[in-house]
């Protein structure tokens, strides 16, 4: 039953990450769940020309069976050399909770995992990452760890504040686990509600400007581990044209902040070389979903309005390729 995630046309992240640091741009890496979101993804990066990291977390999994994803994860490698351009595709598991989950994806097509044991002590972040680390690079798959913990939601893990990760540790962390590359927490956190409009203040033009990220931890990490591929969760922008179209169509969405695009543009030139953006393509699939079912109350044939969501998340990845990322014509 195990196969191994060459056969199946895709690649791991290193040289990836070798090229974005040296390049100073990022790799998007987009969750996806369904067929649609998938088919989305593939379409704008091959437009785009950009690399990318389809990105599965366990819950997702579940929701769209093992077997299913390693012959998507397929059909995405074909699909995109259908639409004419060979990009570089990574499968990617995102927040692996257990060595036992890492393994099963790894037996299953993976070509990348991340264990994180950022809510365990230091030690048993170290001992749960280096015995990942020690199975997956057996099957030349790559290794995501984290250390530091973001605030919001993890598939059940809710953490109320930030936990900034510490720049002393990281060298240590690095060196004793093997990983191949490292998520930090810098003020990004996860889920749509990232800030609430009474923790920002207002620009010149009125937008609304959350607290900023803290680039000072960023660059302390730099010095400690030169060149070190380095990974941002939590780093949707929240499009306030999508929470206004959901809540006009009956939606019930907070007030909410993201986070903003000038920021991820920074810090995709930095050693940050993968960014993960899931909460921006929920929203943009929802409001298009929810201003169809409104407009044409007749519909009743799934693919007329998950085509047009399909588009909406297709202009979404492209705008992050091309505006944000700076991944565009590196495939
Ligand atoms: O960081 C979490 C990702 O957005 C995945 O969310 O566990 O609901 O699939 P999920
Ligand atoms: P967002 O919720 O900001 O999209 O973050 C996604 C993420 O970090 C997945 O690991
Ligand atoms: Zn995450």
């Amino acid at each position: 039953m195990a196969v191994s995630y060459k056969d199946l046309g895709l690649v791991n992240t290193k040289e990836l990450f070798k090229k974005a640091t040296e390049g100073k741009y990022a790799i998007p890496a987009f969750n996806f769940n369904n067929m649609e979101q998938m088919q989305a993804i593939v379409q704008a990066c091959v437009e785009t020309k950009s690399p990318v990291i389809l990105q599965v977390s366990g819950g997702a999994r579940k929701y769209a069976n093992q077997t299913l994803l390693r012959y998507m994860a397929q059909g995405a490698v074909e699909y995109a050399k259908e639409l004419g351009y060979n990009i570089p595709i990574v499968l990617h598991l995102d927040h692996g909770d257990t060595f036992e989950l890492c393994q099963s994806c790894i037996e299953y097509g993976f070509s990348s995992v991340m264990i994180d044991g950022s809510h365990h002590s230091y030690e048993e972040n170290v001992a749960l990452t280096r015995k990942v680390v020690e199975y997956a690079h057996k099957y030349d798959v790559t290794v995501e760890g984290e250390l530091g913990v973001l605030a919001g939601i993890e598939d059940d893990v809710v953490a109320e504040h930030h936990t900034y990760t510490q720049p002393e540790e990281v060298q240590d962390f690095v060196s004793k686990t093997g990983v191949d590359s490292l998520a930090i927490s810098i003020g990004t956190s996860h889920g749509a509600n990232k800030f609430k409009p009474e923790q920002c203040t207002r620009n010149a033009e009125g937008i609304l400007i959350p607290p900023p990220l803290r680039f000072d931890i960023l660059e302390a990490i730099e010095k400690k581990i030169p060149g070190f591929p380095i990974v941002l969760h939590g780093s949707s922008s929240v499009p306030q044209q999508y929470v206004k179209t959901i809540n006009d169509n009956g939606g019930k969405l907070k007030d909410t902040i993201g986070i903003p695009e000038d920021e991820l543009r920074r810090a995709s030139k930095s050693a940050v070389c993968k960014i993960n953006i899931d909460s921006d393509g929920r929203l943009a699939m929802t409001a298009s979903i929810r201003e169809n079912f409104i407009q044409h109350p007749e519909w009743f044939d799934p693919r007329q309005y998950l085509g047009p969501a399909r588009e909406e998340l297709k202009k979404l990845y492209a705008h992050k390729t091309v505006n944000v990322l700076g991944s565009a014509g590196k495939a």
